[in-house]
């Protein structure tokens, strides 16, 4: 008996990045909420160029990371998520993320994607992963792009890097002003030490780079807790 397994057109895998991410700020989010899933304490967005297309967003945590064994089984898997609903993380965090696919349109927006990663319990091991998504466009299944993770010593810093490169689009200043409130929601506002942190680097807009650095209560002199 000869056995027969489905194979995905790449095609779809356009498609669906394309009709998943409806907003610049949306694709980030997205990424920021798996640095707070992965206990990171800092995230930060660095936009680069983004005020026209072609420009770079770099996602940089210092969370958990993933062996090379995670990229293969967790990050290169699309549309399935192996979080437990209702399950929490080591630091206690509930887990952000919404929607599995939304990680695909946001890699999505641009030409191409390097992923950087150290594994907590590997510490000085970077796995790192490159995807241009012309190697897709010129094949006809998902399953015909090879992609290599490259193994290779750097310092002992465990965390994750995304850089998407080539943004088809610029980003709008109504979209990072969108992103910057998102990522003010996301921040700790009390600085716990469990807490999680947001940065903008957007030299083209210093005002929300100010705004989300500096979070809201930086100011405040009384805090009201409830119990
Ligand atoms: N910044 C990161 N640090 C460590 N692991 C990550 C990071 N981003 C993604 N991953 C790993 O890749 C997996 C896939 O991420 P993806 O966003 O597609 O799904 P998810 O976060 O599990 O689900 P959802 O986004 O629906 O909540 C994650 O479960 C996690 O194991
Ligand atoms: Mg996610």
């Amino acid at each position: 008996m000869n056995t027969a397994t489905f194979r995905f057109s790449t095609d779809i895998l356009r498609r669906l990045g394309e009709e998943l991410i409806t907003s610049f700020d949306q694709g980030i989010i997205e990424l920021v909420k798996n640095s707070y899933d992965a206990d990171a304490s800092v995230c930060s967005v660095q936009l680069i160029d983004t005020e026209k297309a072609g420009g770079t967003a770099v996602i940089v945590d210092d969370g958990h990371g993933m062996s090379s064994r995670d990229i293969q089984d967790g990050w290169l898997v699309l549309g399935r998520s192996r979080k437990i609903p209702g399950s929490r993380t080591q630091l206690d965090r509930l887990p952000a993320g919404s929607k599995g696919l939304g990680r695909l349109g946001a890699l999505r927006m641009g030409q191409e994607v390097v992923l950087t990663t150290q594994p907590q319990d590997e510490p000085g091991v970077d796995y790192s992963l490159r995807i241009r998504w012309a190697d897709f466009a010129n094949s006809d299944v998902v399953e015909n792009v090879g992609l290599a993770v490259k193994r290779s010593e750097s310092e002992p810093r465990p965390g994750t890097r995304v850089e998407i490169r080539g943004l088809d689009a610029a980003a709008s200043e109504r979209e990072v002003r969108r992103l910057a409130r998102e990522l003010l929601l996301l921040t700790d506002p009390f600085g716990d030490p469990a807490g999680f942190r947001t940065e903008l680097v957007a030299p083209a807009f210093e005002d929300l780079e100010e705004l989300v650095n500096r979070a809201y209560f930086d100011d405040c002199q009384f805090r009201l807790a409830g119990c």
